[in-house]
């Protein structure tokens, strides 16, 4: 039976996701929870996370807000009394995967019927999942999306104090919250988001309607955010945006972009220092520059280009053409010579001609990527490319998949070949997933590396001499 709805009701739509608001900065004082601090004690949580860097760093402060409230987590999801969800809407098949979890966890439900069950993250934002949840779900608990994390201990007060069913998902929101407790996943990697949200709106993509309004959170928080991690012994952290090179232009009383940020950052005190997503159209030319200083700025630069042609570009609102693409590239290999770049490739998108696709092959040659996350092209419900007449057939999307990934992969390889009997600095992550003798980590250019050494090495580096360079890793053994 399903429970009755609470307090809190409020589903998304497409429409108000479509509307920008004036952003707000929330500081959050988990203080104010005091009166439910403590109802998580001897209960445990599982939070599964099927999305990009963005929606782990979420799940990373839904644990510190449970973590707060005294939950523990489970090791495993059988033995969990609070399950959330964490999804992502970026492509049908990172959806159904959340579908098929959900249907799984009925079961779990059956089992024992005091378990929470809810669905956050990208996919509640869209109307047709949450409807659908609120149809054929209705054994899911909890439902809230991207803008309402610090609500958290209030859902969970009502859902296991009034045993009310709560939906909350804002469409139109345009805060950044701060103060947020987190619970980070690894000791000396960070995530630092540097802004939340995307104005870009590509055709053929959800997140700017899943994300909302663009905004970019205030220097001085990002870099009290660094000071901390420092402070705690991080050694490295990863800048997060869905477009790094847009920070700052949502500013109204300060002139400060994502090059000045850089500058200040790179004065600080933390190893290494990396940023994802770049967007083509906003890297100019000043960040190659002071990334070209080197030091703490990591030469590795992940830099989507989705097509390599322009007709296709100008289809999917890119902004971009191939040519200024090329020459944003080449400079890039002039500035950094040792640079390290991959990028983001869409296939299939509507219409695309098999001259459109040839060019993309072409561009992804003449630009030597070291890797590329490749996509079959995935229609979403309320972005525009949905009404793109698509003459294109499955068996040929796959079959330009296919190609391009012999080609990416080539660049894999030639990538790590050009380690080859070089030595490489290395900071350890832990031992190898399938041996307990070896260490694995990644070198300033993102690539893995494998060596034997003992556990008193991970967390710090080591400079590791390239033995044999194989397709998505290199093996080697320490020096010194
Ligand atoms: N903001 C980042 C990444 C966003 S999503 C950027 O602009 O690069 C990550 C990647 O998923 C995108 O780069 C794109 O290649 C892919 N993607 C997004 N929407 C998609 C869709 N509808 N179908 C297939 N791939 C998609
Ligand atoms: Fe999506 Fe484009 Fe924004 Fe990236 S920049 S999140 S692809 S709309
Ligand atoms: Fe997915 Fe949302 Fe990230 S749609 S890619 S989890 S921003």
């Amino acid at each position: 039976m399903a429970k009755d709805y609470s307090k809190y009701f409020t589903t998304p739509s497409i429409k108000d996701a479509r509307k920008r608001k004036t952003k707000e900065t929330l500081t959050i004082d988990y203080n104010d929870y005091y009166n439910i601090k403590g109802f998580g004690k001897n209960k445990t949580y599982r939070i599964e996370t099927f999305g990009c860097q963005a929606n782990e760093a979420d799940t990373e402060k839904i644990s510190g807000i449970l973590e707060q409230l005294e939950f523990t987590e489970s090791k495993t999801l059988e033995h969990a009394d609070l399950i959330l969800l964490n999804t992502c809407a970026v492509r049908e098949n990172a959806e159904n995967r959340v579908f098929g979890e959900l249907g799984r966890l009925k079961q779990f439900k059956k089992n024992n019927p005091d378990l929470i069950l809810g669905v956050c993250g990208c996919m509640p934002q869209e109307e047709k999942v949450t409807n659908r949840i609120l149809k054929k779900f209705q054994y899911v608990d909890l439902v809230f999306g991207t803008h309402n994390i610090y609500k958290l201990p209030q859902y969970l007060e009502t859902v296991i104090l009034s045993k009310e069913r709560v939906i909350e998902v804002f469409s139109e929101e345009g805060n950044i919250v701060e103060n947020m407790p987190r619970i980070r996943e690894n000791t000396k990697k960070a995530w630092v988001n540097i802004m939340f949200g995307c104005d870009e709106f590509c055709t053929y993509c959800i997140v700017p309607y899943t994300r909302g309004k663009e905004r970019s959170r205030l220097p001085e928080h990002v870099k009290e955010e660094v000071k901390e991690l420092i402070l705690e012994g991080y050694q490295e952290i990863t800048l997060l945006g869905q477009n790094v090179n847009s920070y700052g232009n949502d500013f109204t009383d300060i002139d400060y972009k994502f090059s000045d940020l850089l500058t200040d950052l790179h004065e600080m005190d933390i190893a290494r220092i990396r940023f994802t997503t770049s967007h083509p159209k906003d890297f100019n030319l000043e960040t190659v520059k002071i990334l070209s200083k080197g030091g703490n700025l990591m030469p590795y630069i992940h830099l989507p280009v989705q097509s390599g042609s322009n007709e296709v570009l100008k289809r999917m609102n890119r902004k971009y053409t191939k040519e200024s693409y090329l020459e944003l590239v080449r400079n890039i290999y002039k500035y950094i010579p040792t640079a390290s770049l991959t990028t983001d490739i869409i296939v299939g998108f509507p219409g695309e001609t098999e001259e459109q696709f040839q060019e993309t092959l072409d561009l992804v040659k003449e630009c030597k990527f070291e890797g590329a996350y490749t996509f079959i092209y995935s229609k979403r419900e309320g972005t525009p490319a949905e009404h793109y007449e698509d003459n294109v057939t499955m068996e040929e999307k796959k079959q330009h998949l296919y190609k391009l990934n012999k080609i990416v992969n080539d660049g894999y390889l030639r990538g790590t070949k050009r380690f080859e009997g070089k030595i490489v600095k290395v900071l350890v992550d832990g031992f190898s997933k399938n041996n307990d003798a070896i260490l694995a980590g990644y070198t300033e250019n993102n690539k893995l590396v494998n060596f034997s050494g003992d556990a008193s090495l991970i967390g710090t580096f080591v400079e590791v001499k390239v033995t044999t360079a194989k397709t998505w890793f290199m093996l080697g053994e320490q020096v010194g």
